[in-house]
């Protein structure tokens, strides 16, 4: 089993009863009970985005276990990760002499139209331009690439005006799995990295053929161990692929500490390294056999008529329309019998679950659906995703002057701050475009009231 430098310090010091005259402010004492191993960068705790002691040891056994050239802890989510592999990607498009486009003046990113919305805001602190990728089927949650129109765009520009990545959200919130392999393969083919937020997917490198983005050729990639293993709230991983540019590497803890706090959670880091132990020691089988068991749920609901979507092997993700509820009235059907969904929207309710769930939660959950009637179907579809209309850059108009109103005075004004998303963080218009009556559509199905949008110049 791997060995868990940061706990065994931590350990010590609690138990070296040390006068704690350094931060936090709680000293140790159990107001709400982990207090006492919530220490700082002391002497000998190493330091996170300078690391050369323990939490360097601690992510040398992350990088192995993950089969990486180089991993390093985030305490801030995949959410940092994101904004820095953006920041690396930046880099190296400078070393590799990649021009800002003549037209907008910018460096692009060629993303997924179903990103995350850290990604906008990544482009708005570094200025960056986002074309979303050409897409097989395109919905504001889930698109599928496509691997031809891709390779054909990036043949179409010349070596200076390529983007300066494409970034893909594999697995997304629905649970749908993207070809990482041959989206790689094309990227590298152009000379183009890939990053992949891979948020949702920590534990694909554990499953018996792994499916981790890094071993199907991704550049790099953030798991947020939080969301699928045994870790606590807000513990990632960056990780950097062995063949990838070594600016990536040689840069990475720079890049990580430009948007991190300078006080990052010793909890976290142990839960992380925690973590090292736990995969290391019969994971993979706990995993193997718990995906097994929400297959078989999945196909005897199936059975029962209710349909489910997606190829994540965690993920219960339904579409229960057809049997006549919205995702949003299934998921409230669902925790009047005490279950609580991840996520629910107008279509969807997922269901995310892990190993530490357990066979009775499935049978629980199993129970609840059986036991929910089946109604008339309901027959409203989501409207279209409107059409991109961009006025002013990402940055332009974070950082103008906002101001609130109400969907219905919107059409026509320009999004601000506040990309509008749906519920789980996918930009339905980004910041800087202007807002259509078709977005307002989109607002009003998914339930957004007000936007902020750029001040207009007064007449
Ligand atoms: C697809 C996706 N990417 C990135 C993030 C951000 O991750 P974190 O909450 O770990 O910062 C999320 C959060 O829900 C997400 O769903």
């Amino acid at each position: 089993m791997t060995d868990t430098p940061i706990i065994d310090f931590v350990r010590r010091y609690c138990e070296s009863e040390a006068v704690r005259a350094h931060m936090p402010g709680h000293k140790g004492a159990a107001f709400l009970g982990p207090e006492a191993l919530d220490i700082t960068e002391i002497a000998g705790a190493d330091e996170l985005y300078g690391a050369e002691g323990i939490i360097k040891a601690s992510e040398r056994n992350a990088a192995a276990l993950f089969g990486a050239g180089k991993t390093l802890y985030s305490c801030e989510g995949s959410s940092l990760c994101i904004r820095a592999m953006l920041y690396l990607a930046l880099l190296e498009a400078k070393r590799a002499g990649r021009r800002i486009s003549s037209e907008t003046g910018r460096f692009c990113v060629l993303a997924g139209r179903n990103a995350h919305k850290t990604l906008m805001t990544a482009a708005a602190l570094l200025d960056l331009d986002i074309d979303w990728l050409p897409a097989e089927k395109s919905s504001l949650l889930s698109c599928k690439t496509d691997i031809r129109a891709l390779d054909e765009l990036l043949a179409a520009k010349s070596e200076a005006e390529k983007p300066i990545a494409v970034y893909i959200t594999s697995p997304d919130y629905l649970g749908n799995i993207e070809d990482v392999r041959s989206v790689a393969a094309v990227c590298h083919w152009h000379g183009v990295p890939l990053l992949v937020d891979n948020a949702h997917g920590a534990y694909l490198k554990f499953l018996e053929r792994s499916l981790h983005p890094i071993d199907l050729g991704a550049d790099m990639c953030c798991d947020s161990a939080h969301k699928t293993l045994p870790c606590l709230t807000g513990a990632a991983y960056l990780h950097i692929h062995r063949a990838a540019s070594a600016v990536f590497s040689e840069q990475a803890e720079t890049a990580l500490a430009l948007f991190a706090s300078t006080s990052p959670s010793y909890l976290i880091m142990q839960s992380l390294d925690n973590a090292n132990a736990l995969l290391s020691g019969g994971y993979a089988e706990r995993i193997t056999e718990y995906a097994a068991l929400i297959r078989e749920t999945a196909e005897r609901l199936a059975g029962n008529g209710w349909r489910l979507i997606g190829d994540e092997p965690l993920k219960l993700t339904f579409m229960p329309k057809e049997q006549g509820y919205t995702g949003t009235g299934f998921a409230d059907e669902l925790r009047k019998r005490g279950i609580e969904p991840e996520f629910a929207d107008p279509d969807f309710c997922v269901l995310m679950l892990s190993s530490e769930n357990g066979k009775a939660d499935l049978q629980a959950i199993e129970s609840a659906v059986l036991s929910l009637e089946k109604r008339l179907p309901v027959t409203e579809k989501p409207p279209a995703l409107p059409a991109p209309d961009r006025a002013v850059s990402i940055r332009e108009a974070v950082l103008a002057p906002q101001e609130r109103i109400g969907i219905e005075d919107a059409a026509g004004r320009i999004l601000g701050f506040g990309h509008i998303a749906c519920p789980p963080a996918v930009p339905i218009v980004t910041a800087g475009e202007r807002i259509s009556q078709a977005a307002i559509e989109c607002f009003r199905y998914y339930g957004v009231r007000t936007v902020g949008v750029l001040r207009e110049p007064r007449a």
